[in-house]
C-alpha cells in the first residue's frame, strides 16, 4: 500500500520524506488556502522533495477551463497528477488527459456507481472520501470494499486512493481490503508508530542494558 500526504506544508511533508515513508501527495484548494502559500510555488516546492504521484486540483466547472487549468498544472514538474472533481466535465477532462499520457486523480467520490464511471474514464486514481462519508452517517469503508470489488471483476487498472482518512484505524481497514493508496494528514500516518508496549519495552530493556555496564563498540 502506497502512503500519500494529503497536506500542502512542505515542512510535515519532508518529515514524511526523511522517514522514507512518503509515495506521493495530494493537495486540494482548502489545503492551499490553509498554507496560506501561492499554490504554483508550493507545487514547485514538493515535486522537488517527493518524485511520486503529486494531486493538484483544477479549480474550474466547464470543461474547457479545466483543461486550461490542467495545462498550467501539468507543465510544474512531470509527477503532477491533475485532480478533477467527479462531474462529467470532469470525467471528460480525465478521458483526455489520461490520452495524453497525464496522471489524473478523480476526487469527490462517494459511491460505487461514481467510482465505476471514473474508472471508465481512465482516471489513475479514484479518491473516495471515507471519513465525509463517516461523517454523514454512511459506512466510508464499505464503499471502499465495494469499489475494490468491481474494479478487480474487471480488471481496471485506476488505482483506489482512499482520501479524508481521520485515524490509523481507517488505514488499517483499508490495508485490508486492498485499496491501492491512502492519503492522510502526516500526524495520522505517524500516530502508526504509536503502541504504549513499545514505549514500555524500550525503557526496560534501556534500564536493563545500564544495569550490565556494557557499552557497544
Ligand atoms: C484528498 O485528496 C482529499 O482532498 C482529502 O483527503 C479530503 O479530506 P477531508 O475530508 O479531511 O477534507
Amino acid at each position: 500500500m502506497k502512503f500519500f500526504a494529503d497536506t500542502a506544508e512542505i515542512a510535515e511533508i519532508r518529515e514524511l520524506a526523511d522517514l522514507g515513508l512518503l509515495d506521493g501527495v495530494t493537495t486540494n484548494p482548502s489545503l492551499v488556502q490553509k498554507s496560506g502559500r501561492d499554490f504554483i510555488e508550493v507545487l514547485k516546492e514538493i515535486v522537488k522533495i517527493c518524485p511520486g504521484p503529486i494531486s493538484a486540483e483544477v479549480v474550474a466547472l466547464d470543461y474547457a477551463t479545466m483543461m486550461r487549468e490542467a495545462e498550467v498544472l501539468r507543465k510544474v514538474a512531470k509527477n503532477i497528477a491533475v485532480k478533477v472533481p467527479l462531474t462529467p466535465d470532469g470525467l471528460k477532462a480525465c478521458k483526455a488527459l489520461t490520452g495524453d499520457g497525464t496522471m489524473v486523480n478523480v476526487t469527490l467520490c462517494f459511491s460505487a456507481g461514481q467510482a465505476l464511471l471514473a474508472a471508465k474514464a481512465g482516471a489513475s486514481f479514484i479518491s473516495p472520501f471515507v471519513g465525509r462519508l463517516d461523517d454523514v452517517g454512511f459506512d466510508g469503508m464499505q464503499l471502499i470494499g465495494d469499489v475494490r470489488m468491481i474494479y478487480d471483476n474487471y480488471d481496471f487498472a485506476t488505482q483506489i486512493l482512499v482520501a479524508s482518512v481521520r485515524h490509523p484505524i481507517h488505514v488499517i481497514e483499508a490495508a485490508k481490503i486492498g485499496a491501492d493508496v491512502i492519503t492522510a494528514p502526516p500526524k495520522i500516518i505517524q500516530q502508526l508508530f504509536k503502541h504504549p508496549l513499545t514505549d514500555v519495552g524500550i525503557a526496560n530493556f534501556l534500564k536493563d542494558w545500564q544495569a550490565t555496564g556494557q557499552k557497544i563498540g
